[in-house]
């Protein structure tokens, strides 16, 4: 047994509750973060280490969650492949999209030392952090990071261009994948040399074309990506939003632990995946916009669970949402930490 409940639950270490921790735990669901961004932008932020190590450490202070998480963006990848990235207006968007350039393979150019005020950022949160709280590093998965590189903005989820781009040239979108997946392992590594403890892969938008055509373009990059990490003695999170019945493809080959959506019920994920790999999930993020009775009566599903596997992470289905209550999120953890699991 260590000091940390996330580690120790990864590792496959009965503990007395589940860990917890929430996608976009550092964000807009936070009073203190809402006060640091009257005076800075969020691209400014993720960019200053000083600043992104306090940002990451608020949620800990604030909420009292078991893992911090880096405080970045998946899209630094595109940045390290020369794209440029700005975070103004409605989301992020791109001065250039593949979309727009003849040969997007000669159109990106390696520029890894983008990613160097990344790893000042872990250095110093690794001095400041508590001790048993672990640092979860990341990247985004090969499709997610993609589409916004394709289509060069956010505001259409569907990614109108992206897909049929993919049927129209299969063997470019492979290439292209070939160069975010070196960038990537690269990035990953890096992350673990400066002592990320865990690394998560953020495949946000798996859901977005057919399963056959992922395990073909993507998913061997996935494996690549989190291969490489693993190889290091790192724990690794694959979190493949929207994949459905392609969760059968995911097995302790791929990843240790498998972040589920909130589609899926965790039963079903577990007797498809098997008895040795870690879940993490799935709370509706939208519960809690709602009430704390609807919080006390979906939570009653995750205490019957986690009493029964003890290979779980607590955490939500998607990301914290700028629309909930820091009140709710708060009674959720409160919830977390003093129930009885019966362990
Ligand atoms: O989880 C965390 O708290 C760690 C930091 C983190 C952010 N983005 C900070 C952020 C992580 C892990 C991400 C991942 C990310 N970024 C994903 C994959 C996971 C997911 O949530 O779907 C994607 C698709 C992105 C790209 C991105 N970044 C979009 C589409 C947006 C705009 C939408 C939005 O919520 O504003 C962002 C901005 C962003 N990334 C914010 C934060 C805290 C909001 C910035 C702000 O205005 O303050």
């Amino acid at each position: 047994m260590s000091q940390s409940l996330f580690l120790d639950t990864i590792n496959g270490v009965k503990r007395e509750r589940p860990p917890m921790w929430f996608m976009r735990q550092a964000g807009r669901v936070l009073p203190s973060y809402m006060k640091l961004r009257e005076t800075y932008g969020f691209k400014e932020m993720m960019e200053t280490p000083n600043l992104a190590a306090d940002v990451t450490l608020l949620p800990i202070h604030d909420l009292g969650v078991d893992a911090a998480i880096l405080f970045s963006d998946i899209l630094v990848i595109p940045e390290a492949l020369g794209m440029e990235l700005s975070f103004e207006g409605k989301g992020p968007s791109f001065a250039t999209a593949l979309k727009d350039v003849a040969d997007p393979l000669n159109f990106l150019t390696e520029k890894p030392e983008k990613l160097d005020h990344i790893y000042a950022a872990i250095d110093r949160i690794l001095e400041i952090k508590p001790k048993d709280i672990p640092l979860i590093g990341f990247c985004g998965g090969p499709l997610t990071t993609l589409c916004y590189m394709y289509q060069g903005f956010s505001r259409n989820q569907n990614f109108p261009d992206f897909v049929p781009a993919i049927y129209r040239d299969k063997e470019l979108m492979k290439k292209v994948v070939a160069k975010i997946t070196e960038m990537s392992i690269h990035y990953a590594l890096k992350q673990v040399e400066h002592g990320v403890q865990a690394f998560q892969l953020f495949e946000t938008h798996a859901g977005l074309i057919p399963v056959e055509l992922y395990k073909e373009v993507f998913l061997p990059s996935v494996k690549a990506i989190l291969g490489a990490v693993r190889e290091k003695g790192v724990k690794t999170i694959y979190l493949p939003k929207g994949l459905g019945t392609g969760i059968n493809m995911v097995n302790y080959d791929l990843c240790d632990c498998v972040s589920v959506d909130w589609q899926m019920p965790l039963h079903e994920v577990r007797s498809i995946v098997g008895e040795e790999m870690i879940l993490q999930g799935n709370f509706d993020p939208r519960i809690l916009e709602s009430t704390p009775e609807a919080i006390d009566r979906e939570f009653e599903y995750y205490l019957n669970y986690g009493r029964k596997d003890h290979k779980w992470i607590f955490n939500l289905g998607h990301g914290l949402l700028p629309s909930i209550p820091v009140e709710n999120v708060e009674y959720l953890v409160k919830k977390v930490k003093e129930s009885d699991w019966g362990r």
